[in-house]
Formats: C-alpha cells, sequence, structure tokens
C-alpha cells in the first residue's frame, strides 16, 4: 500500500516540475555558515523518479551556493492547499559541473528567467536609494551562462501528511539502495 502513495508522490513531483502544479513552488532548508538554518523559496526545475533527484537552479553568486558547499545536506517542503497534504524532502544537494546537462537546463528555461542571471549585483548585495551597491561587488566580467547554478538534490526521505480527512495520514520512505522503505507514522 504504500508503494501506491509512493508513485503518487513521484507522479505529483513529476508534474510540479513541468506544470505550475502545487509542488512547484518548494521552500528550500539549508545551514547557514553561521549554523542558524536558512530557507527560502525556489522553483522546481526537474524531477528524475528513478535516481530520487530533484534539481532547481540558481544564482552561482547567492549565499546558498556557499551553504550547500559548505555542508550539502538540505531539506525541502511543499505544501497543497487544496488537498491538506505536505510534503517533506531531504537529501544532499549537489551543484552540477556536468557541461551537457547544464546547458540542457539553461536552454530549457524562459527568457524572463535567463534575464535573472544578468542580474549586476550578487543576490543579497546592499544597495543605496538609487540601487547601487554599497559596497564594490566583483566586477561583471563574465557571462551570465557562468553565473547559473544548477543544483541537483539526492533525496534520501520522502515524508507525507495527509489531513484531508477526519482519519490523518503521514508516511515516510528511506531511501534503501536501490529501493525506498515505506513505513506508516503516527501523524
Ligand atoms: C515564487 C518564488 C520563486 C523563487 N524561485 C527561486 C529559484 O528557483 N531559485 C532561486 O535561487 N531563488 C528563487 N527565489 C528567490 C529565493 O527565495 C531567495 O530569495 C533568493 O534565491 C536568495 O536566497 P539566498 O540568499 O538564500 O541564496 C524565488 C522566490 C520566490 C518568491
Amino acid at each position: 500500500m504504500t508503494e501506491t502513495l509512493l508513485a503518487k508522490i513521484w507522479d505529483q513531483l513529476g508534474a510540479a516540475a513541468t506544470s505550475r502544479s502545487p509542488f512547484n513552488f518548494l521552500q528550500l532548508a539549508t545551514a547557514g555558515l553561521d549554523g542558524a538554518p536558512q530557507l527560502r523559496t525556489i522553483v522546481l526545475r526537474r524531477c528524475d523518479a528513478t535516481k530520487g533527484a530533484l534539481s532547481f537552479v540558481t544564482d552561482m553568486r547567492s549565499p546558498k551556493i556557499q551553504e550547500i558547499r559548505n555542508d550539502p545536506r538540505v531539506a525541502l517542503v511543499g505544501f497543497d492547499p487544496a488537498a491538506s497534504v505536505q510534503l517533506r524532502l531531504s537529501g544532499e544537494a549537489e551543484i552540477s559541473d556536468d557541461e551537457a546537462e547544464r546547458l540542457e537546463m539553461w536552454q530549457s528555461l524562459r527568457e524572463r528567467t535567463l534575464i535573472l542571471f544578468s542580474a549586476p549585483h550578487a543576490p543579497g548585495s546592499i544597495l543605496d536609494d538609487n540601487g547601487q551597491p554599497l559596497q564594490a561587488g566583483e566586477p561583471l566580467n563574465e557571462e551570465p551562462y557562468k553565473r547559473f547554478a544548477l543544483v541537483t538534490v539526492r533525496l534520501n526521505r520522502l515524508e507525507w501528511l495527509d489531513l484531508s480527512s477526519e482519519h490523518h495520514i503521514r508516511c515516510t520512505f528511506d531511501r534503501d539502495g536501490a529501493t525506498w522503505r515505506g513505513a506508516w507514522l503516527a501523524p
């Protein structure tokens, strides 16, 4: 029975990576460089059920990149309000250096996303009232593609919580070699 739910989770994540479905936006948690948790929204860009992996894109200069390099353990959470379902995920993030994979993702992005990588200042730079950085950053001498990061999270745990009926359902799946070990939990 947990297998049916696992298939449903991967179906929903697969749909979320290609369309505006509830889990298209996920919240990504990293450990900050000072150890404090850091949380932000990302767009799910790719779901590979076979590898048990999810991908998102970001700016190579964004703080989360340093955080992932420092500690690749991350957690993600999504919420489907119409279904009253929460999906918690955790795993290890990797910043891709596979040029073929990077290029394939880059070419799949829309113009309005690509333009973000032309932003002159690193995400999080402090700006004055005129939008100029208070501290001079690195000169912008790299092409936007070089500032593009493809991050893939190899999941090691998925957790589904369904509060849609009086009988709440909570189920976890832990990676176990090439398969997933499912278990029902008290909600
Ligand atoms: C709806 C929405 C979608 C977002 N998607 C992304 C994304 O896919 N990648 C990303 O780096 N930041 C995305 N952001 C911005 C992040 O939430 C965050 O503010 C930014 O990446 C800086 O995070 P950092 O300082 O922790 O690196 C999104 C924000 C919103 C509100």
